[in-house]
């Protein structure tokens, strides 16, 4: 167990905040010598995204962001988690510095921290610079390197301004959907290529960590991960093999090894021709904080063809479920941040929680997305419970400030607390965002996280 003594800071309150993503906001693709990303290169493939929809123009963030940063300030949000794309630093991943992208989130962060709201950096939100995949991206061990000197750039940048910063956004979610299930870029489906991926993200992380802490001084680290419960589809023992198989990669490859400084004992044989010597020790470096997304429970069943044994299911018929599809499960939550602080002793963060829907606009130009309002109150509620029961949570981020490109769902799943019109791309506020900001006011009024 590698972790830092436990770093409240003197000015530690409760964190009501916001989420967003670069790849899902910003657009201006093309803009200030930006070079292209993954992502770009995906969407320009055919079938890969719902109605061929592409980051290009998103919610024109690099634009807009004045606006959006006045929204999150009329909302009374007192964080706001943003990433930044590596390919506007570094065009081709490295070597050549883009000032020109840089000076952007000099102007977003200094913005932000204009409207009182405190800055939350991750470096990596999936936008991996394509010449690095030309290169082997993360199937290459030199990913590590590239990554910290990504890191290094990064902390020496902002670091004066920014003081928390996380390494990834859900690598168990990327390493699966990118190397296992091909869903998302480079969309390869190989056991050997995911095994790969898992090992040199984990090393990648370690080093930044590493880079951030020698950069910025007074900075506060954590790491991001998806966790949710993953159930099998029925009852069948190939299915509870199926369900274990994927709560390993995508609740433990990635946590256990940062935090506890060792691979789940399955994955630690698999991976033996990937571990050098010293290895764990590079990837298990101290941190100030975990931060953990939390959706729905998830699901798989058995498939022997499957190159890594199982397979993807939905939820079961008569569950609860979002206007989407992901199934609505509050005391899940509950369970996840108790087990997660017994698991990993750390501060946590909830850096993404929220729901998806339909939202439209209706005939007064409102937007009435009732459904997320229940669906925040009772997660929230969820999250109190467990704070109750001794959960170490300190924070808490909705996801998203704005309705934004949902990766291969395209456009059509909207999560955001602001509707956008996609033809204008004019922002208006959803009830949500109108409740979200009196719950804001009302906790911060009682104390953290409510208690009195
Ligand atoms: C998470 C991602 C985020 C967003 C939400 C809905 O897995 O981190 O970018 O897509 O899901």
């Amino acid at each position: 167990m590698n972790r830092l003594p436990t770093p409240l800071l003197p000015t530690e309150r409760f964190i009501w905040g916001v989420s967003t993503s670069s790849y899902q906001i910003e657009g201006a693709t093309k803009t200030d010598g930006r070079g292209p990303s993954i992502w770009d290169t995906f969407c320009q493939q055919k079938g890969r995204i719902a109605n061929g929809d592409t980051g290009d123009i998103a919610c024109d963030h690099y634009h807009r962001f004045p606006e959006d940063i006045a929204l999150m300030r009329d909302m009374g949000v007192q964080a706001y988690r943003f990433s930044v794309a590596w390919p506007r630093l570094l065009p081709n991943g490295r070597g050549h510095f883009n000032e020109a992208g840089a000076a952007f989130y000099d102007r977003l962060i200094d913005a932000v921290l204009a409207a009182g709201i405190e800055p939350w950096l991750c470096l990596y939100h999936w936008d991996l610079p394509q010449a690095l995949d030309d290169e082997g991206g993360w199937l290459s061990r030199d990913a590590a390197g590239w990554f910290a000197d990504y890191a290094t750039l990064v902390a020496r940048r902002y670091g004066d301004r920014v003081k928390r910063f996380a390494t990834f956004n859900e690598p168990g979610v990327f390493a699966l959907f990118g190397f296992g299930l091909g869903w998302q870029p480079p969309g390869v489906v190989d056991a050997d290529a995911h095994r790969k991926a898992i090992h040199h993200v984990n090393l990648a992380h370690g080093e930044a960590v590493d880079a951030l802490r020698a950069g910025v001084s007074g900075a506060s680290i954590g790491v991001i991960h998806n966790m949710q419960p993953c159930l099998p589809a029925s009852a069948a023992l190939e299915d509870l093999a199926a369900a274990a198989r994927l709560h390993m990669h995508w609740n433990q490859a990635f946590p256990d090894p940062q935090i506890l400084g060792y691979y789940p004992t399955i994955l630690a044989d698999e991976l033996a021709p990937q571990i050098a010597p010293g290895d764990m020790a590079r990837i298990c470096r101290p941190l100030d904080w975990l931060g953990i997304n939390h959706y729905s429970p998830i699901y798989a069943r058995g498939d022997k063809n499957a190159p890594l044994g199982y397979a993807w299911a939905g939820p079961p018929d008569g569950t609860p479920q979002s206007e989407i599809g992901w199934q609505v499960h509050p005391d899940a939550f509950r369970d996840i941040l108790l087990e997660a602080s017994r698991r990993y002793h750390l501060p946590i963060y909830v850096t993404e929680n929220g729901t998806g829907g339909r939202d439209q606009l209706d005939h007064t130009g409102a937007v009435k997305d009732q459904h997320r309002i229940n669906y925040l109150n009772a997660y929230i509620g969820a999250m109190q419970t467990a704070i109750a029961a001794g959960a170490d949570v300190r924070g808490y981020f909705v996801w998203s400030l704005l309705d934004n490109f949902e990766w291969g769902a395209g456009y059509g799943d909207r999560f955001g607390l602001i509707y956008v019109d996609y033809p204008t791309l004019r922002r208006i506020p959803k009830s949500s965002a109108r409740w979200y900001a009196d719950r804001i006011t009302r906790e911060t009024a009682t104390g953290p996280a409510g208690k009195p």
